[in-house]
């Protein structure tokens, strides 16, 4: 008999990862074509670059020693500087080295600040319906995630207001860009009245905005971040969609006093991410391959979003409703008639052999809503197997109505 720490024994966290295995094992079935998970497309990987870049590094006079060898906490300094000069002042966010810690992946980030700030029973503000990985993670330390409704811009503003009024609020937790799941992206406006209230009310705002770059069409919006006056907003950034999944590479940019604490958390935790991705990913931006490598994922998203558009409107049934995103990796489905999608996906599988994700576990508080909605990734999906498996899915959904 094993004793589990209470954390796991809530019913919040038992559904959660209910739909996280779930996820999981659709995506690891090869025989299945999945549009579950958020994965990067393969062709988006950069093998090649890496294979002469790791060469050069591993030689003795290049960087082998300092991606083999113990290092610092906080990350190498030319990743950090790469990351405020590269990737964040052209954004609109000025900030020094010292306000940036590599993390291993968006992940780490959430968990990090989990352990600086939420006691159990703290209020988180999620969007409606929201990333279930992050919700894993809020609920793992016993954080109470209150939703909060979103319409075709993100984040409804005056709702966000009321509930921070109502519940006091450690985090309003977002994803501004291209947002998991629905694709939708928070307007301009919203996200400078979100730093706004962060300052009003003094909460925190965690902006989780791992799409931002691979945007292919419509125009760039700044960071909530870039609004920030007082330091109440936390950036957390990945190399996940940009770079490599694998190499478990992301960022966090904070205040002083936070980053303070983040260091030390992230000290008790595992000391420091692995150098030898920090030093690939390091090179990557140096020698310039990034904004080339970004020109060449963006036209394959773009290919693709394009086909998932087309043949969604092209194959499923009339009064089907769809996001149509500018940037990113998603699209969310809302069908007609009466359609529960959890129960369409165990179909689909047997019947079409295609996966998505069910609506209903993206929204914490279930009561039914999300039943007719799925989640489509289209970012690992040939445009011609994309075409050929939404006609399938599409033609049995309109045959069961
Ligand atoms: C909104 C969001 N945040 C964080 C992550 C996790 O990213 P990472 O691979 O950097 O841990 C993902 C990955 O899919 C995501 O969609």
């Amino acid at each position: 008999m094993y004793h589990f720490a209470d954390r796991w024994s809530t019913e919040a966290m038992e559904k959660t990862g209910v739909i996280l295995n779930n996820l999981f094992s659709a995506m690891s079935d090869p025989t299945l074509v999945s549009f579950g998970g958020g994965s990067p497309a393969k062709e988006a990987l950069p093998v090649e670059i890496l294979q002469r870049i790791s060469q050069a590094v591993f030689r003795r006079e290049g960087r082998g020693v300092e991606a083999l060898a113990y290092g610092q906490t906080q990350g190498l300094t030319d990743l950090r500087e790469i990351i405020v000069t590269q990737l964040l002042a052209p954004k609109g966010v000025q900030t020094k080295i010292e306000n940036v810690m590599i993390t291993a992946g968006g992940l780490e980030s959430m968990n990090l600040m989990c352990q600086v700030f939420i006691n159990p029973g703290d209020v988180i503000l999620v969007e409606d319906p929201t990333f279930v990985h992050c919700t894993m993670i809020f609920q793992m330390f016993k954080a109470k995630c209150v939703p909060c409704p979103m319409d075709d811009h993100g984040l409804v503003m005056e709702e966000v207001e009321e509930k921070i009024k109502q519940y006091h609020p450690k985090f309003i937790y977002t994803i501004p860009t291209f947002q998991n799941p629905t694709g939708i992206t928070l307007s301009q406006e919203r996200r400078q009245k979100l730093a706004e209230l962060a300052e009003t009310y003094d909460v925190i705002v965690l902006e989780d905005d791992p799409y931002r770059d691979i945007r292919y069409s419509g125009h760039d919006l700044l960071p909530v971040k870039s609004f920030d006056r007082v330091g109440n907003v936390v950036l957390a950034n990945s190399f996940s969609k940009i770079f490599s999944p694998g190499s478990r590479l992301g960022y966090i940019v904070a205040d002083e006093q936070i980053m303070a604490k983040l260091f030390d958390a992230k000290m008790a935790t595992n000391s420091h991410c692995s150098k030898i991705s920090e030093v690939l990913c390091a090179e990557f931006f140096k020698q310039g391959y990034y904004p080339e490598h970004l020109k060449k994922i963006c036209q394959i998203y773009r290919e693709r979003r394009d086909a998932m558009m087309e043949s969604l409107d092209a194959y499923f049934p009339a009064g089907t409703k769809h996001t149509y995103p500018d940037g990113g990796l998603f699209t969310w489905v809302e069908l007609p008639g009466g359609i529960n999608t959890t129960e369409l996906l165990a179909e689909s599988v047997r019947h079409c052999r295609v996966a998505f994700i069910a609506g209903e576990g993206f929204f914490v508080e279930g009561n039914g809503k999300g039943s007719n909605a799925m989640r489509m990734s289209f970012g690992n999906v040939p445009v011609d197997v994309i075409r050929s498996s939404i006609k399938t899915l599409g033609d049995y959904i309109c045959a069961k109505l």
